[in-house]
């Protein structure tokens, strides 16, 4: 095996605002559990623009930039840290590819995002973080809010 693969790592899993609106919090949280991840800590909270920029702070170039602010912080999300074996690998693979449209059938995208429009890849229900680092980096930042 590779040494990587056995680290306990941690993730931050934020269900985005139309995850929240769409009552799918439940649905979420039952297949990071049933995959047989630890819930460490999580919060309802309505996102400070502040943090969701934080957050977002690598894609501030990007075009899609202040859509993906304003509607991160256009409703109320839910947080959660998630400890286990290899959980920031496994947790993208359970949440699928970033474009509702091309994720796959299994998937936390797949199975429960829809996309009403080529500019509306931003309502994809769920964020997870893309590598262990990120995943300290962005549970250390929502820690005062989530714990
Ligand atoms: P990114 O970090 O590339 O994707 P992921 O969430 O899968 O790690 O992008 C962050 C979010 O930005 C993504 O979840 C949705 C939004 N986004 C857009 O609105 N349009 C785009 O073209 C891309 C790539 C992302």
């Amino acid at each position: 095996l590779v040494a990587s693969m056995e680290q306990v790592e941690e993730t931050y899993i934020m269900v985005k605002p139309d995850g929240v609106q769409r009552g799918l919090v439940g649905e979420i949280i039952s297949r990071f559990e049933k995959k047989g991840f630890k819930l460490k800590a999580l919060k309802l909270f309505q996102c400070p623009k502040e943090l969701a920029e934080e957050h977002y702070k690598d894609l501030k170039a990007k075009s899609f930039y202040p859509k993906l602010i304003d509607y991160i912080t256009s409703g109320p999300v839910v947080s959660m840290a998630w400890e286990g074996v290899g959980v920031v690998a496994s947790a993208r693979k359970l949440i699928g590819s970033t474009d509702p449209l091309q994720a796959e059938p299994g998937t936390i995208r797949g199975d429960l995002a829809v996309q009403t429009g080529s500019k509306q890849i931003c309502r994809n229900v769920i964020h997870g973080s893309d590598s262990p680092d990120n995943g300290k980096r962005e549970v250390g930042m929502t820690a005062n809010i989530i714990e």
